[in-house]
C-alpha cells in the first residue's frame, strides 16, 4: 500500500487524525516533525530559534527523501510546511485537511493546553503573520493535495472513516 500523506496548517489537527486512522485501520503511524526532533535532540521551537528556519527546512527535505526511498504502507503527519518538499507527491497519496483559519484559530483557544500549543509553534507567535502564512499557503496546499478533506464541521473518528474511503477507492 502506498503511504497517506496527510498535509495542513498548523493546528488544523493533523496528528489527532492520525491518532484515529491508527485506530480505525491496521496501519503505523509517524510524524515529520518527531522524526526531526529525535534526530536533532531538541524541540521545534529550539531548532528554529538556534538554527533558524532554513536549517530546519533542509532537515525536511532529508526527511522526505528518506521517506520516498525506505518508508511504504504507513500513514505519515506533517509538519505545516512539509508540503514544500520538492518530492511530496512521490511518498503517498497526499491528503490535505482544510479549515478555515479562524475555526484553526478558535480550536486552539478552546484547548485545555491552547498557551503551550501556541507557544511550540514559532510561526505562531504573532495572530496577524499566522493569518497571513495561512493566507498564502492555502492554495498552494489544495494545489499539492490528491485529496482535499473539509474537517470544519466533523468528529476526528467521522474524518478518519472519510480518508480511509477515499484512499482506498483511489489506491
Ligand atoms: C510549521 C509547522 C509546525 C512545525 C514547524 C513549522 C509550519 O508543525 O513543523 O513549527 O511551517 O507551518 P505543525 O503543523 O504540527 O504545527
Amino acid at each position: 500500500m502506498k503511504n497517506i500523506v496527510l498535509i495542513g496548517f498548523m493546528g488544523v489537527g493533523k496528528g489527532s487524525v492520525a491518532r484515529e486512522i491508527v485506530k480505525q485501520a491496521d496501519i503505523v503511524a509517524l510524524d515529520t516533525d518527531d522524526i526531526i526532533e529525535s534526530m536533532e535532540n531538541r524541540k521545534i521551537k529550539k531548532i528554529f530559534a538556534e538554527e533558524g528556519e532554513e536549517y530546519f527546512r533542509a532537515l525536511e527535505r532529508k526527511v522526505a527523501h528518506w521517506l520516498q526511498k525506505e518508508v511504504d504502507g504507513t500513514l505519515i503527519s506533517t509538519g505545516g510546511g512539509f508540503f514544500k518538499v520538492p518530492n511530496l507527491s512521490k511518498i503517498g497519496t497526499v491528503v490535505y485537511l482544510y479549515a478555515p483559519f479562524e475555526t484553526i484559530y478558535n480550536r486552539i483557544l478552546a484547548h485545555p493546553n491552547a498557551e503551550s500549543k501556541l507557544r511550540k509553534r514559532p510561526l505562531f507567535q504573532d495572530i496577524e503573520k499566522a493569518k497571513k502564512l495561512y493566507d498564502e499557503r492555502a492554495p498552494l496546499y489544495r494545489k499539492a493535495a490528491d485529496v482535499v478533506i473539509d474537517v470544519s464541521e466533523k468528529s476526528v473518528a467521522q474524518i478518519a472513516k472519510e480518508i480511509l474511503k477515499k484512499v482506498k477507492k483511489d489506491d
